[in-house]
């Protein structure tokens, strides 16, 4: 008898799906909200694999879900998970890491562009019928080349985007992560510092961090007192991690020259959300790895991820490998 899996998504590539449905049974859930939250979790109670993006599923989810196998979330991040919640219980979870880094570091530096240069608010103004003589001072932006690119979180996207900084934009590195990154410090001549030096030093701070109890809500009103007040703040990441009313008072009182932001405290982002007001914010609808081709990678690495836990292997991609015997 084949495999019962869920499919949490708005629709997975025809081929992958293909392959997904030659060895499973599949039943498709294009979204989860309130109207059938109880209908997913009847589903999951009868399934012994899921793979999707996107939803908040709580250990309570998992209770009565005893032949689940594997989870396999089609993203890098997996804070809509409890790991060790899902270890506990004898579930495998995967994600899918590297076929993202290069477009997600792509987002990132865009943002870095799109701020300094201020890319956004000048193609509106354009746009608009007001540019009507040759634009003056009012205009300006900052130079990105030459500058310092404080990066805190120097995993796989962190120095993708260091590389970009350094071997494109002849940009010093500053680095802050949990260990030394050996391979990017030779690379890119980034050189490891404290938090508070990165947040001293930088003409642009990216945060590349994952959302964690560590990390939530760990940039705030004292992390933006220290930047500097020409600084660009660029959050590529998870929302969480920064307290966002604290940014929004730092972009009031002027204590940095800017932001940009793929990711958000709520997606999407309610359409009156104070920092929406800021010309100098350029907000983006969290499309860190949003690309056909790395969108097509992602699905296809999931589904990979997921047939090997059905079939017990182990899977290239296991967050909580520890969680089943292979
Ligand atoms: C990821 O892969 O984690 C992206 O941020 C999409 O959620």
């Amino acid at each position: 008898m084949k495999k019962r899996v869920i499919v949490f998504h708005r629709k997975l590539p025809a081929p992958e799906l293909a392959r997904l449905e030659a060895e499973c049974a599949v039943t498709h859930f294009e979204q989860v909200n309130q109207a059938n939250r109880t209908e997913f979790i009847a589903a999951i109670h009868q399934a012994h694999g899921m793979i999707g993006a996107s939803v908040k599923l709580d250990d309570t989810m998992f209770a009565g879900a005893t032949d689940l196998e594997a989870i396999a979330t089609i993203s890098v991040g997996y804070d809509n998970y409890d790991v060790a919640g899902l270890t506990r219980r004898g579930i495998v979870l995967t994600n899918t890491p590297d076929v993202l880094t290069e477009s997600t570091a792509d987002t990132i530096f865009s943002l870095v562009l799109a701020t300094a240069r201020r890319i956004v608010e000048l193609a509106e103004f354009v746009k608009a019928g007001r540019w009507q003589r040759s634009i003056g001072e009012a205009q300006f932006g900052t130079d990105v080349h030459g500058k310092t690119l404080g990066i805190l979180g120097l995993g796989r996207i962190g120095s993708a985007v260091a590389r970009r900084g350094h071997l494109g934009f002849g940009m010093p590195i500053l680095y802050h992560n949990r260990s030394r990154n050996l391979e990017t410090e030779a690379q890119c001549a980034a050189r490891y510092c404290s938090r508070e030096e990165l947040l001293r030093e930088s003409d642009f701070i990216c945060v590349v961090l994952p959302l964690t109890a560590e990390t939530e809500n760990s940039i705030g009103a004292a992390e933006f007192a220290q930047m500097k007040p020409g600084a660009f703040f660029i959050n590529g990441s998870r929302g969480k991690i920064v307290d966002e009313p604290a940014l929004i008072e730092a972009l009031e009182k002027e204590q940095i020259r800017g932001a940009g932001l793929d990711v958000f405290v709520r997606e999407p982002l309610p359409a009156d959300s104070p920092l929406l007001r800021f010309p100098n914010v350029v907000a983006l609808p969290h499309i860190g790895s949003a690309t056909h081709e790395t969108r097509y990678a992602m699905a296809q690495c999931a589904v990979t991820n997921l047939l090997d836990a059905l079939a017990g292997r182990r899977p290239p991609d296991a967050v909580n490998p520890e969680a089943r015997a292979w």
